[in-house]
């Protein structure tokens, strides 16, 4: 092989890694929308809009501590988590497959169940109903 031809061969792999490393990245840090509720109807109001494009919504409210991932299933029904570890109460990142706690490790799917510790118990859940274009999270009936 010549030395233009290995150098040739060699930034086009370069350039391929480095093409796949960003779409990777791109596809990592695609973030979840993030809708600011309401009290209204007796819970945590937000326009069902919001799962326009997305599966999953993170719903945030001044009075909460943690925001809270909510999950449309597909039969359509819709579950809000609590963002809480609930090893030693540290906030979760969400992604389209689950919930992690970056403290120590635990991991969540998006039932709330624990699939890896230290966690042991489920995350907090609050049942979602819908009334017109609105979904209200039902934060008094755990
Ligand atoms: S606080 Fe989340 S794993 Fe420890």
């Amino acid at each position: 092989m010549q030395r233009r031809e290995f150098l040739r061969n060699s930034c086009m792999a370069c350039a391929g890694s480095a093409l796949g490393l960003s779409a990777f990245s791109l596809a990592g840090c695609a973030s979840l929308p993030l809708v600011k509720a309401t009290h209204e109807n007796g819970g945590l109001s937000f326009p069902r809009s919001a799962f326009a494009e997305a599966t999953q919504v993170i719903v945030r409210h001044p009075e909460l501590s943690y925001d809270l991932l909510v999950v449309k299933s597909a039969d359509g029904t819709h579950r809000a988590l609590y963002m809480r570890c609930t090893h030693e109460d540290q906030p979760l990142s969400a992604t389209a497959k689950g919930l992690h706690c970056t403290s120590h490790g635990s991991r969540f799917a998006l039932d709330g169940t624990v699939m890896t510790g230290p966690a042991t118990e489920p995350l907090l859940s609050f049942p979602v109903t819908s009334a017109g274009e609105f979904l209200t999270i039902r934060t008094n009936t755990p």
